[in-house]
This record gives structure tokens, C-alpha cells and sequence, in this order.
């Protein structure tokens, strides 16, 4: 299935950053860090957790910073973590119905690509799992009118083979992405290039994960490449583990998560 996007695009630049400085509280994020995200490109945001992909993301969307510059003709539809353009107390199709002129049969095959149970299309919202509400709001963003899909973190909550369904929609659709997630594989399977957040600056690589891994290999000693990869590991388990903890309401559960949550910060502090 095709997801034409409305407008072509002339430039081959959708969003400019250039010389971004940018201090959230008393911490740094970005010092004069530029890059671009080129129209049509599939472009992985990378980074430890807290480097500011949230906020570089959160930027964007604002539209107000005179150093991010976004094509005209971009329409963005974004995906967030917090299910911002999801109405808890309607149901699935009633939400993914709402911004958009595709008919319900195209809107149901959306959901169905997604791994959506007919059965479950009419539930509200606030009845479903973290997982299918990640998927709601996905295909919701997906049948709406834009260009380009920004998405935080969207395989977070999701099992093996929603993730495999989200790739292979991503994968066909005809339009810009830029897209954050602790995912390798992920990743490797979209990414035309990838932009990786570090030391307040924007790193550019035109090419998928493994590309830029072999990059980094050839730059420095093989034993810190393996120590990059092990903390994005890191990085992708305690994302995963601060999400559920965030809407689970499960006490036991809760005590279990940030138990193991506190494992891994020990962890990842010794790989530093
Ligand atoms: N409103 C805020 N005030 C101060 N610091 C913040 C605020 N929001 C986020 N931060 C901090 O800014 C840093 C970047 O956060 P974020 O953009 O969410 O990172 P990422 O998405 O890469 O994990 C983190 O260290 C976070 O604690
Ligand atoms: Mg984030």
C-alpha cells in the first residue's frame, strides 16, 4: 500500500538547523550544532538518554527557533509519547477517523497492517495497552494529511511483530521521516541517514546504522565501538522501562520496574 503525501516537494531540504544553541534550565543541549534532514530521506535521530532528541524533536515542532528553518511545503504529522492527539474516551476507529478525508475501508486496512484485532477497533482508548495505543496514534498520524512523520520513540511498548508491521509501513512511506528509537535493527531496516546528538553537537551520516557503526569502527578502536553499542542497549531498556513505569498502575509491578531500572543505571554508569 502507497501512502501518497499530498505535495511534492522541490528542495531537498526539510528542516535546516543551523548554529542551534540551546540551554534547557542550567544544562546545555546544543552549542552552535547544525544539521539538515533532507526531503524524502529516512532519518534515525540518535543519542544516550537526556542528550536532548526529545527537545531538538519538541523544537521543531514549535517552530519558533530562528536557527531551525522548515521547508513551506512540509506538513508534519508527530507522534509523542504522551498520546497528545489521542481522545481517551473515544474509540480506536472514531480517533483514527477524525483528521482525515481517506475512506474507513482504507482506514481499517491502516489498522489491520498495524496488527489491530477488528475486534478491537471499537474499544476506547483508555481501555487499551500501552502497545495499542502506540499503534492507534500511529496510524492515526499515518492517515492524516502531511509530508513528513516525526516519531519519539515509536517501537517503545510495542511487541516483535508490531514493531516488523510499523517498519514495513515506514518503509513505504512516500514522504520525509525523521525518527527516534533505541532500535537497532529498527534502524538498520528504515534509516537512509542518521543524526547522532553528542557533546552538544549534531553528527551527520548519510547512510543506515551498520553504515555509520562501520564508520565509527574505522575512526576509533573496535573495543569503544562495542562499549557505544552495549550503552545504546542500555539506553533502549531503561527507555522502555521508563515508559511502562510512567502508565503502569500495577504497585508490584512498579516496585519490579524500578528495580531493575536502578540495575541498569549502575550498569550504564560503568560503562561511562
Ligand atoms: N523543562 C525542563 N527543564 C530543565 N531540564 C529539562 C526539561 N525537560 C527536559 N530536561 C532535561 O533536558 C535533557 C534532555 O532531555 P530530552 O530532550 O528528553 O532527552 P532525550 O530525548 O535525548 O532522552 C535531559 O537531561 C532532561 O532531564
Ligand atoms: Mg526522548
Amino acid at each position: 500500500m502507497q501512502y501518497q503525501t499530498e505535495t511534492s516537494i522541490k528542495s531537498k531540504i526539510a528542516i535546516d538547523i543551523q548554529n542551534l544553541t540551546l540551554q534547557l534550565g542550567k544544562k546545555s543541549l546544543f552549542e552552535n550544532a547544525s544539521c539538515v534532514i533532507k526531503t524524502n530521506h529516512k532519518t534515525a535521530l540518535i543519542g544516550e538518554n537526556g542528550v536532548g532528541k526529545t527537545t531538538l524533536i519538541n523544537e521543531i515542532i514549535k517552530n519558533t527557533n530562528k536557527s531551525i528553518k522548515i521547508n513551506p511545503g512540509i506538513r508534519i504529522g508527530y507522534f509523542s509519547q504522551d498520546f497528545t492527539n489521542l481522545n481517551f474516551q473515544k474509540s480506536v476507529i472514531e480517533n483514527v477517523m477524525q483528521n482525515t478525508n481517506k475512506s474507513e475501508k482504507m482506514v481499517k486496512n491502516v489498522l489491520a497492517n498495524l496488527l489491530f484485532k477488528d475486534k478491537d477497533i471499537h474499544k476506547k482508548i483508555e481501555n487499551l495497552s500501552g502497545g495499542e495505543r502506540v499503534k492507534a496514534s500511529i496510524a492515526k498520524i499515518l492517515v492524516s494529511e502531511n509530508n513528513m512523520l516525526i516519531l519519539d520513540e515509536p517501537t517503545n511498548f510495542l511487541d516483535i511483530e508490531s514493531i516488523e508491521s510499523l517498519e514495513k509501513l515506514l518503509k513505504e512511506y512516500n514522504g520525509t521521516i525523521l525518527f527516534v528509537t533505541h532500535d537497532k535493527t529498527f534502524i538498520d531496516n528504515i534509516a537512509t541517514d542518521v543524526l547522532l546528538i553528542k557533546n552538544h553537537k549534531i553528527i551527520e551520516h548519510e547512510g543506515n546504522y551498520t553504515s555509520y557503526l562501520q564508520y565509527q569502527e574505522e575512526k576509533s578502536k573496535k573495543k569503544e565501538t562495542y562499549t557505544e553499542n552495549n550503552k545504546l542497549l542500555l539506553d533502549f531498556k531503561l527507555s522502555q522501562i521508563s515508559s511502562e513505569l510512567s502508565v503502569t498502575k500495577d504497585e508490584e509491578r512498579k516496585k519490579e520496574l524500578e528495580e531493575e531500572f536502578n540495575r541498569l543505571i549502575q550498569l550504564r554508569n560503568l560503562t561511562n
